[in-house]
């Protein structure tokens, strides 16, 4: 369901900054599948994520997410694509702070053609599921580290992705809420999703919840 062929990535080409920050890159997630991507500061896990979202396009080579080669994608139709098959989860959340809980959750759906009561309903379920409900109408500001964790976890979900992506989303988590990820982690396997989650916390190292792990060392799949 994701696949890399022969991947590279240039930032800046043919400029005095030029940043090689993919090498030739292969590997293939099946449906379902929960991947650890771990590798160094700067080795190129955010690229990785970012393509496979459709957020950027390789240099050369190719990649296949759902059927669809991503990226060869034009913005509009990457910006659809997004819509429908990916789920989001950002370093340090990225939630809007002046914004309630509920409207940072329904922020992916803005785009589409849903009515306020469907939005409701979208809301909710994830609201519900990942345990922020009794902090509908708060500004994210005033959440705990935990809240602003599950509302992030619930505003990935609530366009209902196949596919959920996670770059370094405990980094600034102590180690009980860390494990506490995985236990949403785990949830969201058993609706069949496919999970990729960038990390360097030892934390998940080794952990039976992953079924692959891919490594990457300065660009290149170690
Ligand atoms: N937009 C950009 N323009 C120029 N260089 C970039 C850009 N984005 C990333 N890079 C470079 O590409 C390389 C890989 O960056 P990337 O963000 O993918 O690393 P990472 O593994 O996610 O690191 P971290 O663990 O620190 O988040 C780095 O050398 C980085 O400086
Ligand atoms: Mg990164």
């Amino acid at each position: 369901m994701i696949e890399f062929k022969n991947v590279t990535k240039i930032f800046n080409q043919n400029m005095p900054d030029e940043t090689v920050a993919l090498k030739d890159i292969n590997f293939f997630v099946e449906d379902g599948e929960i991947v650890l991507l771990k590798g160094p500061s700067g080795s190129g896990k955010s690229t990785i994520l970012s393509l496979i979202a459709a957020l950027s396009k390789p240099t050369f080579g190719e990649v296949v997410v759902d059927g669809e080669r991503v990226s060869k994608l034009p913005d509009n139709f990457a910006a659809l694509f997004r819509r429908r098959h990916i789920g989001f989860i950002f370093q340090k959340f990225n939630l809007i702070s002046e914004l309630t809980v509920f409207e940072n959750i329904v922020v992916p759906l803005i785009p589409g053609n849903f009515s306020k009561r469907e939005i409701e309903e979208k809301a909710n379920k994830v609201m519900k599921k990942f345990e922020i409900e009794h902090k509908r109408d708060q500004k994210t500001k005033n959440l705990s580290g935990g809240e602003q964790q599950r509302c992030a976890i619930a505003r990935a979900l609530v366009n209902d992705p196949d596919i959920v992506l996670a770059d370094e989303p405990t980094a600034n988590l102590d180690e009980k809420l860390s494990l506490n990820f995985l236990k949403f982690v785990e949830e969201i396997k058993n609706e069949g999703k496919t999970v990729i989650i960038s990390t360097h916390d030892p934390l998940f190292f080794d952990n039976p919840i992953f079924t692959k792990v891919i490594e990457i060392n300065k660009g290149r799949l170690v």
